[in-house]
């Protein structure tokens, strides 16, 4: 089977913005970041919904996404709205381009799922090394089992469609359970699942933990 790691800059070149309105939950996130001016990554930004929403809350934003066209739509919509952002083009399976304890806060929606369960634990561990210890993170995951038909599970809990516009790229769904298990680093604040069925997570980096076991 072909691996598509285009998908997603191929749909942002066919539908343009995809997702337009923030994170039913992003309001909530932000009320609760202490700090401002604080630094915020959104890992995997997509087009930048949340870049636009966190930009205009004052916020210092950086969006890293695999899809060119993505950032290039992002970089637009920002630059019309009179914003800047560092943007980068960046896989989340590769170490994050930025020092330890860069950012006050980072949120993942929707997007480190596309991977095997190890590469997303190592893209935690990377996410937990990028946060300043205090800082906070909001991650959206599939909610486990799936329910979309033709696809096919190459290891326990993931899976690739066979077709359709991403076919062949993996997605991981989880269990409440088993996102404990992978973000156990953290202190948890919150899980629920959101209105498209994904099963979120809100937590904090703790202040006296320098490194995850
Ligand atoms: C469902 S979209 C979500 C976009 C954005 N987070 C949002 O909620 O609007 C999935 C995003 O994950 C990105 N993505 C998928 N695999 C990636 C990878 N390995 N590295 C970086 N970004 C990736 C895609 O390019 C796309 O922007």
């Amino acid at each position: 089977m072909q691996i598509t790691s285009k998908s997603w800059d191929n749909i942002f070149r066919r539908e343009g913005h995809v997702f337009i309105k923030p994170h039913e939950f992003l309001t909530e996130f932000i009320a609760a970041i202490p700090a401002r001016p604080a630094s915020i990554l959104d890992l995997g930004c997509g087009t930048g919904r949340h870049l636009i929403a966190l930009a205009e809350q004052g916020f210092h934003v950086y969006g890293f996404d695999r899809s060119d066209h993505g950032l290039q739509l992002a970089r637009a919509w920002l630059t019309q709205q009179g914003f800047q952002a560092g943007l980068c083009v960046q896989d989340f399976l590769d170490p994050l381009p930025c020092a330890a304890a860069s950012f006050d806060a980072i949120l993942s929606t929707q997007v480190i799922h596309h991977a095997i369960l190890a590469n997303i634990q190592k893209t935690i561990s990377e996410i937990y090394r990028a946060l300043k210890p205090g800082g906070l993170i909001f991650v959206s995951m599939p909610l486990y089992p799936p329910n979309r038909p033709d696809i096919k599970e190459i290891e326990p809990a993931t899976f690739v469609p066979l077709s359709g516009s991403e076919r062949g790229l993996p997605h991981h769904y989880f269990t409440e359970e088993r996102l404990r298990q992978v973000f156990h680093a953290f202190e948890i604040l919150k899980i629920f699942t959101d209105s498209t069925r994904h099963l979120c997570i809100f937590a904090r980096k703790p202040e006296s933990d320098p490194s995850p076991s």
